[in-house]
């Protein structure tokens, strides 16, 4: 028997900014939102899906940090709306965290939550970022 596929978030050249840590944050976060795909599709302890989603969540915030910190030293133009976008996404990653510890993982519907949402918000998170990577590069004179 062949073994399940599982969905996943498959990296893509576009995803690429030409900025080494950001694309190395991009690309970890990307690892890690399939780590935690892989974890719901295989039916692991729910409770280690829950410490997958928090890691996973803790840490594109940090990554959101990051980015608002090189947007500022840049001076990127779309700061505001880029920024509110950030914090529009965190409380979305914030309320999916919340709603996983309050469940238990016995419905199809609760590894459902990890994967459609994983997906859309990794993908979502990289494609916005593509609006001021060739701000930046010209802002580094490339
Ligand atoms: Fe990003
Ligand atoms: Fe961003």
């Amino acid at each position: 028997m062949s073994p399940p596929t599982v969905a996943h978030v498959k990296w893509m050249e576009v995803f690429e900014t030409g900025i080494p840590e950001l694309d190395g944050w991009h690309r970890r976060l990307v690892d890690r939102c399939n780590a935690l795909l892989v974890l719901a599709a295989t039916k692991a302890a729910w409770p280690q899906v829950v410490a997958s989603t928090n890691d996973l969540v803790s840490d594109c915030i940090a990554h959101f940090h990051f980015e608002e910190e090189l947007m500022e030293r840049t001076a990127f133009p779309r700061l505001v709306a880029h920024r509110a976008a950030h914090r529009e996404l965190e409380a979305r990653l914030r309320g999916l965290a919340a709603q996983m510890q309050a469940a238990d993982g016995t419905l199809p519907a609760h590894a459902a939550l990890v994967s459609s949402l994983g997906l859309e918000l990794i993908e979502l998170m990289i494609r916005h970022d593509l609006d001021y990577r060739s701000h930046v590069l010209y802002a580094q004179g490339q």
